[in-house]
């Protein structure tokens, strides 16, 4: 195998948005169920166990091969396919379809040994050495070489089989990489972006610090330093790193799909992670898919996964989209890790479903009893198809069974605000050096969607660039850094007739994180009626900015409205005294604090009403979830005292069968999915 400097670069133009197969090829019509399945870490008399239980549990679909790479490749261009030979055939017998992934997440220890290159350095130079996972240098030619020679052997043999439905590309992409591999790959970028040293210069703002490069190969990634790095850099390398892994990802998509045309391809996200830049990627997957491991002991832990389910959701577009893991269980890389309560992996399950999932499966299938995740709960427990666990599993099987023919394929319905996000906000605003490191942008989103699922509204996620002309209310909770052509796309949307709110420090930064003129974009203050942005005004973690009716968080500004604001709701005592929290002009609203969750659920309910949004039903309990999807109406209880929903009409409850009129009772994390009688 040549090194990689013997190899050409594989560096290739970010391809255009890829238009595949669907994913009907791969649902035909059901929701899929199922998890990740090892077989390779059990005998072979445990597959006819996995696959009986399986058949009892309902699953259709099960996802392989994710970390098998060794078992294939056992040493440099051995292929070892009879293992799975035997199972794609045992699981097509059965009637279960294998989403089949390349295993080039976690490459055999050979290739590390033989070629050093192939594994990646940390910031501190510190190489990621194999014995864990993950431990591919995203650059390196050669590891490029040896994941497109297995995928493509794999495409090439399994390509026809009966049993496969789709194809899942590597796993969770999440490599750093501050190698000298790395940083050639990350002068190419550059190149590409940049053109000329003297552009970089300007963007990076190198006459900052005497930075200045005279050539191209003193350009590094932003490695350890002894004071903060220079932010523009940092920006970058991690546009950097989500391209040159996608690189990884359309290399073997491209492969895969020669092969298989009809076979829709995914990889599976880690939820709202940084890594990736997901609008970017979900634009290349035939079907967007996510991990989610929502906390058993957060009490809002039902509020995040319907944050990633409306992201998830709307990262496809109108397409299919999949749960490809959960926990039926505990996790284990929490600090303690605690079980699901009964009926919470149910409640967390139908709700994916009712946000739009045509796919519900978990991490993983068998629990298992060595290696780094035996504590990790599976579909089948230790304490095998009698334990709770299973039992539960079941019980979602045949309710999704159940539930398919109406629901697959189905869209869900109400999205009528959309909640704008974006990575190279996220990225620029995480940098070191800003004011207040009391919170990050992700903390932000979330409040800011807590909300709007406290008052019961349907949530889709945008870009800031996306066309929003369909939105009846488009909500910024922060945007560090704006392009032009999204501060236009802003103007032109309240232009347009729409409502727009903004969170606090919104439009400050442009794509090459210089602080626009005044602090804040002069069209968005124009847009919110902002004369002057003073200054900032960070809050520390515990404190409170007194605002008339509400208290602020996280941040204040002092802020001078221009004459023709419309409506002002200012500071109450302090520094920032009188002066403007919260100010509107005409549809345009900008909020310079974070209020406290329940005055920011009441004013973004009043605003969404103003803006003519209906919840899906009225006069819901606390901690009930309504959500339309298709024609049929989800209620989905969070709690566990008993509660009943007002529902007005006749109306048939799918899971159990019965007819509901007027209200349905729904008991502890209970569930109600109602189709109107005729
Ligand atoms: C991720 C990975 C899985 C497994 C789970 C554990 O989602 O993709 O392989 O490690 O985490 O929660």
């Amino acid at each position: 195998m040549p090194t990689d400097k013997e190899l050409a670069s594989t560096d290739e133009e970010s391809s255009p948005p890829h238009k595949g197969p669907s994913m009907s090829n791969a649902t035909r019509g059901r929701i899929l169920f199922g998890g990740d399945y090892n077989p390779e870490q059990w005998p072979e008399e445990t597959w006819h166990e996995d696959v009986r239980l399986m058949k009892e549990a309902g699953v259709s679909s099960v996802t392989v091969g994710v970390f098998s790479w060794a078992r294939l490749e056992p040493t440099p261009g051995a292929r070892e396919f009879g293992w799975l030979d035997r199972l794609m055939d045992l699981l097509h017998d059965n009637g279960i379809g294998v989403v089949l992934a390349t295993p080039t997440s976690s490459p055999p220890p050979w290739m590390g040994r033989l070629h050093p290159e192939t594994l990646p350095r940390d910031e501190d130079g510190r190489i990621e050495w194999w014995g864990g996972r993950q431990h591919f240098a995203h650059s390196s030619a050669v590891y490029r070489s040896y994941a497109a020679a297995i995928t493509e052997d794999l495409a090439a043999r399994y390509g026809s089989h009966p049993a496969l439905t789709m194809w899942h590309i590597n796993n969770e992409y999440c490599t750093y990489d501050w190698s000298d591999t790395a940083a050639a790959a990350f002068r190419r970028w550059l190149q590409d972006k940049y053109d000329t040293l003297d552009a970089l210069n300007t963007a990076w703002g190198t006459a900052f610090w005497s930075q200045g490069y005279d050539i191209w190969e003193g350009v590094l990634p932003p490695r350890h330093a002894h004071y903060m790095n220079n932010p523009t850099q940092v920006l970058d390398f991690k546009r950097f790193t989500s391209d040159a892994l996608m690189e990884c990802f359309v290399a073997e998509r491209d492969i895969v799909a020669r092969h298989t045309p009809h076979i829709p391809v995914t990889s599976n996200f880690m939820p709202f992670w940084q890594g990736q830049d997901a609008w970017e990627w979900a634009g290349r997957e035939d079907v967007v898919s996510v991990d989610i491991y929502p906390d058993p002991r957060d009490p809002f832990g039902g509020q995040y996964s319907a944050l990633i389910h409306d992201m998830t959701r709307s990262q496809a577009r109108g397409g299919p989209w999949m749960i490809m893991e959960q926990a039926a269980g505990p996790v284990n890389w929490r600090g303690v890790n605690h079980p699901k309560p009964h009926g919470l992996n149910r409640l967390w399950s139908l709700q994916a479903v009712a946000r739009g999932a045509d796919a519900v499966c978990y991490f993983q299938w068998r629990q298992s009893r060595q290696g780094a995740e035996k504590f990790h709960s599976g579909m089948v427990s230790h304490a095998g198809e009698r334990g709770r666990t299973f039992q539960e599993v079941k019980r979602i099987g045949a309710e999704l069974a159940l539930l398919s023919p109406k629901v697959a394929d189905s869209q869900v319905r109400g999205d009528d605000v959309a909640v704008l996000l974006d990575w190279n906000a996220w990225w620029a605003s995480q940098q070191a050096g800003r004011l207040s490191s009391e919170f990050d942008y992700p903390a932000v989103v979330r409040a800011w969607h807590r909300a709007l699922w406290e008052a019961n509204t349907t949530a889709s996620f945008a870009h800031p660039e996306h066309d929003l002309s369909a939105y009846k209310l488009v909500v910024v909770p922060q945007l560090y850094l704006l392009t032009d052509a999204a501060i236009d796309n802003l103007a032109a949307y309240v232009r347009g007739g729409g409502t727009l709110v903004s969170g606090f420090l919104t439009g400050v930064a442009d794509e090459d994180d210089r602080v626009r003129p005044g602090g804040m974009d002069e069209r968005l203050r124009e847009l919110f009626g902002i004369r002057t942005l003073h200054e900032w005004w960070p809050l520390d973690a515990d404190e409170r900015a007194d605002v008339e009716g509400f208290r602020g968080t996280l941040w204040s500004e002092e802020i001078e409205a221009a004459d023709d604001v419309d409506a002002v709701v200012p500071y109450k005592g302090g520094e920032l005294d009188g002066l403007p929290a919260v100010l509107r002009k005409g549809r345009a609203w900008y909020l310079s604090t974070l209020p406290e969750p329940d005055a920011l659920r009441t004013l973004i309910a009043g605003i969404a009403e103003g803006a003519g949004i209906r919840p899906p039903l009225d006069g819901l309990p606390a901690g009930v979830e309504a959500v339309r999807r298709g024609d049929l109406l989800f209620l989905l209880h969070h709690g566990r005292d008993t509660v009943t929903v007002p529902v007005p009409g006749r109306h048939r409850d799918l899971l159990t069968g019965e007819d509901v009129t007027g209200g349905v009772e729904l008991g502890r994390y209970g569930v109600a999915v109602l189709e109107a009688a005729p």
